[in-house]
């Protein structure tokens, strides 16, 4: 039997600040009722003070190494899926090396914003494969408010923070990540956008002005992208492993809309309770909503020795993925 990478803990952490649709609702115009029948949305957490991303990576970390019964001085590589950093430099990754204490760990943060969770798991899967004995901590961590316009109604009440976390190691039995399979469409990249804050737009009066430094997004054509990309990626796993939809025990999807969910759970044929949702008690996440709704998902024990698990991310850039494993 070849090496296969298994996660053996999850974790996640959302921060302190509540903010329900009703708040926004004085915001901005717009209502609980919009919100709720265009994204299924009816709640996000935000960070509030003293509250950074890689606070919250931390925090989920340590609950995913509690789980995993493994100490951060074990730790081979750390992983941060984010595109909301603390900093530039270090990155969040280090931060969390830095705070775990994960002295022999290499760390590095990965850009695929709300594919990065799979992406991260992708190349944990990578290096387990070659040596089933490393631990890798791959985590999914953004703060999504601090690139929100909050005048902006047509995005402010889309997204939320929050961080999810998976100790990945390996084993000789027939379990673990069975696939995974990525994509990338760069053409497309100016639908979805963070155009300032980077090197090529440096933050003047006329790049603030311009809001650049905010999420901006061309919602429509987003949904259909994601709707196609989301449904071509989860064929693409379950033919790479000859599983029927029905086989499926488990779809974590990114939590982005309740009307992409639904359409991919009708596009797939599968049951309401073959799909985890989260999104009304969080919002969109971004690179964190997989592992936190992992992390749910596990917790409550929706996850069994054997369970078909299916996840499948989209987001900007774009770039779309998927992971298929037997849990
Ligand atoms: N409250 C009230 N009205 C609003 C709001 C709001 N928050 N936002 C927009 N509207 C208005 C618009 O101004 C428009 O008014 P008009 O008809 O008078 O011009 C009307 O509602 C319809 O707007 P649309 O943008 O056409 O609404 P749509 O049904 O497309 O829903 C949404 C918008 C929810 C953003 C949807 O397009 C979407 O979910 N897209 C996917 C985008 C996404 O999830 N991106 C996240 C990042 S990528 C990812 O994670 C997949």
């Amino acid at each position: 039997m070849p090496n296969r990478a298994i996660i053996i803990g999850t974790g996640s952490a959302l921060p302190s600040r509540l903010l329900t649709n009703r708040d926004l609702e004085a915001m901005v115009e717009t209502s609980d009722e919009w919100i709720k029948t265009r994204t299924g949305i009816e709640q996000r957490y935000i960070v509030g003070e003293g509250e950074t991303n890689s606070f919250l990576a931390t925090r989920a970390a340590k609950n995913a190494l509690e789980m995993a019964g493994v100490r951060p001085q074990e730790l081979d590589l750390i992983i941060v899926g984010t595109l909301t950093p603390d900093t530039p430099m270090p990155s969040v990754a280090c931060l969390v090396q830095k705070e775990l204490g994960a002295k022999k760990a290499g760390a590095f943060d990965l850009s695929a914003t709300c594919s990065g969770f799979i992406y991260g798991l992708s190349i944990a899967d990578k290096f387990i494969r070659d040596n089933r004995k490393m631990k890798i901590l791959v985590i999914g961590s953004e703060v999504l408010s601090r690139r929100v316009n909050w005048t902006d109604r047509t995005t402010c009440v889309l997204f939320g923070d929050g961080a999810g976390a998976a100790v990945v190691t390996g084993t000789k039995e027939d379990r673990g990540i069975l696939s995974t399979h990525l994509h990338a469409d760069g053409a497309l990249g100016d639908l979805l956008t963070i155009k300032g804050l980077g090197t090529a737009h440096p933050v003047t009066m006329e790049m603030l002005e311009l809001g650049w430094q905010y999420i901006q997004m061309q919602g429509r054509e987003v949904f259909k992208h994601a709707v196609k990309a989301l449904e071509s990626v989860a064929w693409e796993a379950l033919n790479a492993n000859g599983w029927t939809t029905d086989q499926v025990d488990l779809l974590i999807a990114h939590q982005a809309n309740m009307r992409i969910l639904d359409f991919l759970r009708e596009k797939l044929g599968l049951t309401t309770d073959k799909v985890f949702i989260n999104i009304h008690k969080y919002g969109n996440t971004s690179a964190a909503s997989i592992p936190i709704a992992l992390d749910e998902a596990n917790r409550s024990r929706l996850l069994l020795p054997g369970s078909k698990l299916l996840m499948v991310a989209f987001g900007g850039g774009f770039t779309w993925g998927s992971l298929a494993m037997r849990w």
